[in-house]
């Protein structure tokens, strides 16, 4: 019979509820031993709603717990870091949402606390856990693509800020906005389906054009009908001292390049993105929990097939972190992985506050 493993949540907002918990719950031999939030009435409710017998409202308490095998970091982007430590130095292994961490020096930490405790670290990258990203990833391996010189990856919402006056528009709790939450899913898809280029220099630009004016209380025309979340209404604070939208030129060793964009407010006709990657032999576009369409040489002709989707998404991706605490196996998403997607973001933010290339160390 398979090892019980026992887990913890810190961090039962929306993420923590729609993808941690309840893929864990579904899980055989897996216990959802404790949750954490400082939001009590919350903790209350998912404790309830999950069975869990043991709630806390201090992370560094529920690390005591020495049953505990594993923990989800579900908090705000600034909790990322202290939780993941606090975690590794009990000796617990860790999967820590997207971002990885504020920054890629926040992050090192992070890596280095793992490893000094044995622990293993994974990042929960969504978008490489579905039937559709592993295939165009075989594929490529297998070098039906040849080699990929050029990717675009991108992420556009018309009107989509989440959270606003909360933690998600306020930068010493986020770091950033549309770039550093949305645009580093696709991000990350690139890079894993291109191999893990090692990035040299990146460019960018952001910008805040729609934030600021709901922050002094103007109506953005649109926001009203698809708003996020839907209905809409500024919250007590107004804080928003992020990006509404960003775009960036990675250069990586040797010639290959991406291009990335993201928008969480943006007067964009074609909403959505995905990732397209372009190589020698062939050429693929990814649309986000969508299809995949192939284009490639084939005995001298150049053919065209659609790869559909076929499961997968959270619920793979918990099973996953389990299965890794379970078997000792590296994960899928590894936090080396997230600190190189850190160490682009930090360049293409640098990038605009500078208004020059940036090198990547
Ligand atoms: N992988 C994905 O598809 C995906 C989707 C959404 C969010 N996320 C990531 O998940 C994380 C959480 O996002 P969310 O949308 O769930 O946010 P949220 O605000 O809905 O939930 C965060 C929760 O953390 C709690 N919290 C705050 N400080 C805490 C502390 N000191 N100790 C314990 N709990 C604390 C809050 O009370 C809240 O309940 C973010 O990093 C976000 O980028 C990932």
């Amino acid at each position: 019979m398979p090892r019980r493993i026992r887990v913890g949540v810190v961090g039962v907002g929306g993420i923590g509820d729609v993808a941690h918990l309840p893929n864990y719950a579904k899980q055989k031999d897996v216990e959802i031993t404790a949750i954490c939030d400082v939001d009590e009435k919350r903790l209350v409710e998912m404790a309830e709603k999950y069975q869990v017998p043991n709630v806390y409202t201090d992370y560094r308490k529920m690390m005591e717990l020495d049953e505990l095998d594993g923990v989800s970091v579900c908090t705000p982007n600034s909790l990322h870091g202290p939780v993941s430590i606090a975690a590794f130095k009990a000796g617990k292994h860790v999967c820590c949402e997207k971002p990885l961490a504020m920054t890629a020096r926040e992050a090192e930490k992070m890596l280095a606390a793992a490893e000094a405790n044995n622990c293993l670290f994974m990042v929960g990258f969504t978008m490489r856990f579905n039937s559709v990203s592993q295939a165009v990833k075989k594929l490529i391996d297998k070098g039906a693509l040849g080699e990929i010189y050029y990717a675009k990856a991108g992420i556009l919402r018309q009107r989509g800020i989440p959270g606003f006056g909360g933690w998600f528009t306020t930068a010493s709790m986020a770091k950033g906005g549309a770039l550093i939450d949305i645009g580093v899913h696709v991000l990350d898809l690139a890079l894993w389906l291109m191999g893990s280029p090692e990035p040299v220099a990146a460019s960018g630009q952001t910008w805040a054009k729609f934030g600021p004016r709901m922050s002094k209380g103007e109506r953005v025309p649109g926001m009203e009908k698809i708003g996020w979340p839907p209905g809409f209404t500024l919250g007590k604070s107004r804080t928003f001292d992020v990006d509404d939208m960003a775009s960036g030129l990675v250069r990586f060793r040797g010639d290959a390049a991406l291009h990335l964009e993201a928008s969480w407010c943006a007067n964009v006709i074609d909403q959505g993105g995905g990732v397209e990657l372009f190589g020698t032999k062939g050429g693929v576009k990814l649309s986000p929990g969508g299809t995949a369409t192939v284009i490639r040489e084939s005995k001298g002709a150049l053919v065209t097939e659609e790869i559909k989707p076929a499961g997968g998404g959270y619920d793979w991706e918990m099973q996953h972190f389990v299965q890794c605490i379970r078997t000792g196996k590296q994960p899928l998403a590894t936090a080396e992985q997230g600190l190189r997607v850190m160490k682009i973001l930090d360049a293409v933010y640098k990038s605009a506050a500078r208004g020059k290339e940036v090198a990547i160390r």
